[in-house]
């Protein structure tokens, strides 16, 4: 196994003076390729921090971040858009498409931005075979349902074949039945494509076995499920 994750030290503080706040506080942990893994944890815990400084969408106050092995800390910010671009597939709780296009150019714009968009259109056809869409390819992203939505998010993360796909509240959107759907279908895509997923989720019942749980409590990392934390889940 390879290791595509390790947060090292990583604290981020948020304002300065009565209004700091340490939303991270001295989280490490590693992640190794294919795994699935859950962050899970309290509204306001820093979940979606700790996913952001993953995907480099925001940069620690002290502490590193280690994809494939490269240290993204000491990138320049072309270097990191760049990185980012290539190796980081997102999903988001709101589908994010762009709704005057079509369903298969929403899963081509992460090519195009990264700058490889030759030859993708029987990727992203295969992609959307395996999500369930191959009838909706042509349709406008307007037109679909929330949970087809969620699958065409899901085929576009993929596009790139990212190091590591980051969901942020993938099924906060959808119902019960949808949910489930969404996550048997990141979870066997996981396992087709030896892809890596991290998700930050409030719907921890529907995802059964995962490889592993980082519990956030007050900007601290657990690893594995806090009875507190899972009470705070379930209130
Ligand atoms: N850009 C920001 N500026 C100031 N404080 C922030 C910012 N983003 C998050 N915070 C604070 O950091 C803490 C963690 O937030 P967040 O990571 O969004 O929590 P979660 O996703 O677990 O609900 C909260 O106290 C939040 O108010
Ligand atoms: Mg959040």
């Amino acid at each position: 196994m390879s290791r595509v994750l390790e947060v090292n030290h990583l604290t981020k503080i948020f304002g300065d003076g009565d209004t700091e706040v340490k939303a991270l506080d001295d989280v490490s942990f590693s992640i190794e390729q294919g795994q699935v893994v859950l962050i899970v944890g309290g509204s306001g815990s820093g979940k979606s921090t700790l996913l952001n400084m993953i995907g480099l969408l925001d940069r620690p106050t002290t502490g590193n971040v280690f994809i494939d092995g490269i240290n993204t800390t000491t990138l320049n910010d072309d270097q990191i858009s760049s990185f980012r671009n290539k190796k980081l597939g997102f999903i988001f709780q709101f589908s994010n498409l762009l709704s005057d296009l079509s369903v298969l150019e929403n899963i081509l714009l992460p090519r195009q931005i990264a700058g490889t968009n030759t030859a993708s259109e029987k990727e992203a056809r295969d992609l959307l075979k395996a999500v369930g869409l191959e009838d909706q390819i042509k349709k406008r992203a307007n037109k679909i349902s929330g949970g087809q939505a969620q699958r065409v998010a899901i085929a576009r993360g993929l596009i790139n074949r990212p190091s590591i796909v980051l969901a942020d509240e993938p099924t906060g959107n959808l119902d019960s039945v949808t949910s489930q759907i969404i996550v048997d279908l990141m979870k066997s895509m996981a396992k087709k494509l030896n892809q890596t997923f991290v998700i930050v989720t409030h719907d921890r019942q529907h995802f059964g076995n995962v490889d592993k749980i980082i519990t956030i409590k007050d900007g601290k990392a657990f690893e594995g499920e806090q009875p507190s934390s899972t009470m705070e889940l379930i209130a």
